[in-house]
């Protein structure tokens, strides 16, 4: 009714968040004195939600990590909890790991725990402990439920498990439902389908745990849940080959990952769960996002690979958003597959798929052409691009041993005639070293001695005058020695039956154990010796320089 007069240029006191620091505005236009003043309060006020609010829905849509707890007491659960709550948001209570007389206490733990917590009471069939019938299960549930002081935040109950009052009584507490399906000895085909049924019309949160057994089913997997975001959900791959599933939680739109502590019964390789602060230090869980850029490890098995370790944390280091997950396959076709279904830049290569990745490539560096290996494959342009890093990081780490960059007048003794001999012999070659190759199989040294100007013996004891000749430096690049082989050749010596003077530098291309017998008896006679860390080390920064140049963005 009252026509108010102009306010333009009424100044106003605010603040300019470039700077922090208190500002004067002004407003143009044509309005109540009264409305001029408060819109500035009132549009910094709206801007503060929509950005609380974008910031927390992202912050929400973020896997969660869960701890999983199948302790035998409360306290102990509370305990292990305690230990790893720096890496964890939540909690699963897995009452079918407690003793009986320890279940009265379960209704107090979410109170104890201080975060959300699911309680799970796993029966035989579906993997867990729980060897008593549905109805007393059922009880029990009630019970629980009934009396938590802090009502649980949610509560699993498996697909046929379906009772009414039950789960009425779950919701008035406030507790949600999991809806969980377990197939513990196969994969689950056409997921998304299952999960909609599995969830029906309810609001359930819908839970699938498979077992992983090809890297094929990862690939399917992945791929069937690249887009499936229309209701919260859990997916799961079990087993070691399920592991990429658990750091790439994100990948399938996943609520949470399980993680369990260092020591578990089965033991965590069984589950393919990794540890709260594997999953939050050595993967970043807490940084990846659909957009984070996927590199991974194959090999088989790949239980003992240090590639993630090694390149995560240098990811780390350069605040590159990237993250290398073990990708486990048979076949090196099964690996790019996989490594294709999840959009991966590029592949460490580990054996048995140096040799096999050759033919599956596009293009090929010299390198790996020439010593018949692919270490490295990357994601060009032109499709898959095979290296082999193998070769610099050993020149590089033998340049950082001796102290030279070439091999001039050398006489070195390459010990083995496989895999890793052959970059080795390649590279001391392109150092201009004069070698002599030791093998069990005499073939294989004289094949490969052949390819560069050397001479090949047999790896015996009669070859010991000869493997004086050459000790200038020897390079120990066969199996025998590696932890992972256990008795069977792990606490051995390739050459029992050479002496060393204590001048020869000795490279072991072994890294775990760090110190072989050979190593040992060399460093005791006064040697100079290496292990194949800096090795290791030098090709996954070649490795990463090569992805840096090469990959697809
Ligand atoms: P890598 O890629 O690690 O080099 P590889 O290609 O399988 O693996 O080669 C293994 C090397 O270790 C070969 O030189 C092998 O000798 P053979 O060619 O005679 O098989 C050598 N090796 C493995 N076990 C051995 C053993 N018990 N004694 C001596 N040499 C052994």
């Amino acid at each position: 009714a009252m026509k108010t007069p102009p306010s333009i240029f009424l100044p106003h006191q605010s603040v300019d968040m470039s700077t922090r620091q208190p500002a004067t505005c002004q407003i143009q236009g044509r309005h109540a004195p009264s409305i001029a003043r408060r819109a500035v309060p009132v549009a910094e006020a709206m801007t503060a939600f929509v950005l609380a609010d974008l910031l927390l829905s992202d912050e929400a849509r973020r896997p969660r990590v869960c701890l999983t707890l199948a302790e035998p007491t409360i306290d102990q659960a509370l305990a292990t909890l305690k230990e790893n709550l720096p890496f964890v948001e939540m909690c699963e209570l897995r009452a079918d790991f407690l003793k009986p007389e320890q279940l009265a206490r379960a209704a107090d733990f979410p109170s104890q725990a201080g975060l959300p917590v699911i309680l799970t009471l796993r029966r035989t069939s579906d993997g867990g402990r729980w060897e008593g019938d549905d109805d007393r299960r059922s009880q029990l549930f009630a019970t629980i439920l009934q009396s938590a002081p802090v009502p649980f935040a949610y509560v699993d109950f498996e697909d046929d498990f379906r009772r009414a009052e039950l789960e009425e009584l779950a919701r008035s507490r406030g507790t949600k439902i999991i809806r969980s399906l377990h197939e513990l000895h196969g994969t689950v085909e056409n997921i998304v389908e299952r999960a909609c049924e599995l969830k029906g019309s309810s609001d359930d949160i819908t839970k699938i745990a498979c077992q992983i057994n090809h890297c094929s089913e990862l690939a399917r997997l992945f791929r069937e849940t690249e887009n499936f975001t229309g209701f919260p959900h859990i997916i799961c791959g079990m087993g070691e080959l399920g592991k990429a599933t658990r750091i790439l939680a994100v990948r399938t739109h996943s609520l949470l990952t399980f993680t369990s502590p260092a020591k578990t019964d089965p033991p965590l390789s069984t589950l393919g769960h990794l540890t709260p602060a594997t999953m939050v230090r050595t993967y970043r869980f807490r940084s990846l996002t659909a957009a984070t850029q996927l590199y991974g490890v194959t090999g088989w098995p790949l239980e003992h690979s240090l590639s993630p370790e090694l390149n995560n944390e240098a990811f780390a280091k350069d605040a590159c958003p990237a993250v290398m997950v073990p990708l486990p396959a048979e076949t090196a076709r099964e690996a790019l597959d996989c490594a294709e279904a999840l959009g991966i830049r590029g592949l460490a290569v580990t054996v048995p798929h140096k040799a096999a990745m050759l033919p599956l490539m596009a293009t090929l560096s010299p390198e790996a052409r020439a010593v018949n290996a692919v270490n490295t494959v990357i994601m060009t342009i032109n499709g898959w691009h095979g290296e082999n890093t193998d070769i610099a990081g050993f020149r590089q780490a033998l340049s950082t041993f001796l102290g030279r960059d070439d091999l001039r007048s050398c006489r070195v003794a390459i010990l083995g005639a496989g895999g890793a001999a052959n970059a080795v012999a390649y590279a001391v070659a392109s150092l201009g070293g004069e070698a002599c190759i030791f093998n069990r199989t005499l073939e294989k040294a004289q094949a490969l001695a052949e390819k560069y100007g050397f001479r090949a013996a047999p790896l015996a004891s009669d070859q010991a005058k000869l493997l004086a000749e050459y000790s200038q430096i020897i390079i120990q690049t066969t199996s025998v020695g590696l932890s992972s082989l256990g008795d069977n050749g792990g606490c051995q010596d390739p050459i029992p039956f050479y002496a060393f003077r204590g001048d020869e530098s000795v490279f072991d291309l072994i890294y775990s154990p760090p110190l072989t017998p050979l190593l040992a008896r060399a460093q005791a006679a006064g040697c100079r010796i290496s292990n194949g860390l800096g090795m290791l080390i030098a090709q996954a920064q070649e490795q990463r320089r090569l992805y840096k140049e090469l990959s697809r963005p």
